[in-house]
């Protein structure tokens, strides 16, 4: 039996939210990695392990990295059965460390059942690593059986990533940080410009602005998966740990938020996060906003919407006052609103380009945009 089986060069998969690919493969290109490819889903890379603990710890957009660890054929359950007890899993899996296993399979493999597969794989890992097998694992063993093609991976970063392991305040319906940073990116922000967001509840959009300014590397502040893996080397990935930010960014990032909670949560953070003094908090309605002195940047927001708070109605009537406070004091700015209704998004009056369709957290929603004419 024939394992195809990648250390040396692995293949890695850079997980993210479908439509976001291009900004995902951008944000690698910019980092350096090498060979990405986009895939629905994500972007594949190779490297070795220094560069998958990399990815985990500077890609702002990945919500998860995953390893590829190596494939082989399985017709049958007894034959998966025998083939995931010669998997090398010795090479990856460190003994006794709890394991979770999830598996997908679809209609053109003979194998069907997802849950038979994973009863036959963990059976394999737990007498192979004498690993115990547990749904609180914080490593995650996935399999995907595609055409009769078992391929196993390794999910190396544990919790998701938005979870950047500094969020004191969460708010009402905040944005995932990855998603926040890949629509930043989006809307074209390069980590030089002014950001305002008039309805910031937590503050993830300008936490993220003001990390991006500072070249500070995303995972820092959290632990990943991946160091429960036979494969890591603590002192390695202390090399690639960096201590504080870069130069200090010349410009601010702004917030406001007519709730007074949400304004001294998303305080928190960014004290929490080390933007505290990049960012400027201030409970105010959107009525009364006002542009920021120095050159024009990016107004970037995701309003109530409806679905999961605010009501319809009330909601066309704030839009247009967000179209009109646009016209009348951000001249030459642009402006990028995520949101899950194109008719309220119109409301603003703009003409406005939309981006494709985005989950965020079980909501449809869409990045649009607009720049304004400038003075
Ligand atoms: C969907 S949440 C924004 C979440 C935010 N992006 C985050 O990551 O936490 C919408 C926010 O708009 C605020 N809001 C609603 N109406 C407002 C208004 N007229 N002026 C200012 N803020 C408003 C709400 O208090 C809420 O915090």
């Amino acid at each position: 039996m024939a394992y195809c089986i990648l250390m040396t060069d692995l293949d890695f998969f850079a997980v993210c939210p479908p439509g976001l690919e291009p900004q995902l493969a951008q944000e690698c290109a910019a980092l350096g990695f090498k060979r990405g490819k986009p895939e629905p889903g994500g972007i594949t890379l190779k490297g070795d392990w220094a560069e998958v603990w990399r990815a985990n710890l500077e890609l702002r957009g990945a919500t998860r990295i995953l390893v590829r660890l190596g494939s082989f054929p399985a017709f049958h359950l007894a034959q998966l059965d025998k083939r995931a007890h010669k998997f090398p899993w010795r090479t990856t899996l460190e003994p006794h460390v709890p394991v979770r296993v999830e598996v997908s399979t679809n209609k053109k493999s003979r194998i069907y059942h997802a849950g038979a597969a994973a009863e036959r794989i963990e059976r394999a890992v737990n007498t192979v690593m004498d690993a115990p097998i547990s749904p609180e694992a914080e490593v995650t063993i996935k399999a995907r059986i595609d055409n009769n093609l078992v391929t196993i991976s390794v999910d190396t970063s544990g919790e998701s990533l938005h979870k950047r392991g500094h969020k004191i305040a969460t708010g009402k319906a905040p944005i995932r940080e990855t998603l926040a940073s890949l629509l930043l990116r989006g809307c074209g922000y390069d980590g030089r410009e002014t950001v305002v967001d008039p309805m910031c509840g937590s503050g993830t959009f300008l936490l993220e602005a003001a990390e991006i300014a500072a070249d500070l590397q995303p995972g820092r502040d959290r632990a990943f998966a991946f160091e429960k893996l036979a494969t890591f080397d603590p002192d390695a990935f202390a090399t690639l740990v960096r201590s504080g930010s870069g130069p200090v960014p010349a410009q601010r990032f702004y917030g406001y938020d007519r709730d007074q909670g949400a304004i001294d949560g998303a305080r928190r953070n960014a004290e929490a996060a080390g933007v505290g003094d990049l960012c400027s908090f201030a409970c105010q309605p959107l009525s009364e906003l006002t542009a920021p002195d120095g050159p024009p940047g990016l107004v970037i927001l995701n309003p109530p919407y409806g679905a999961r708070i605010g009501n319809k109605g009330q909601l066309y009537a704030l839009y247009g006052t967000l179209g009109r406070v646009m016209v009348e004091r951000f001249r030459g700015w642009r402006l990028g609103i995520v949101t899950s209704d194109g008719a309220l998004a119109n409301a603003t009056g703009f003409d406005l380009t939309s981006g494709p369709v985005i989950d965020n957290g079980g909501i449809k929603v869409k990045l649009y945009q607009a720049s304004l004419t400038p003075p």
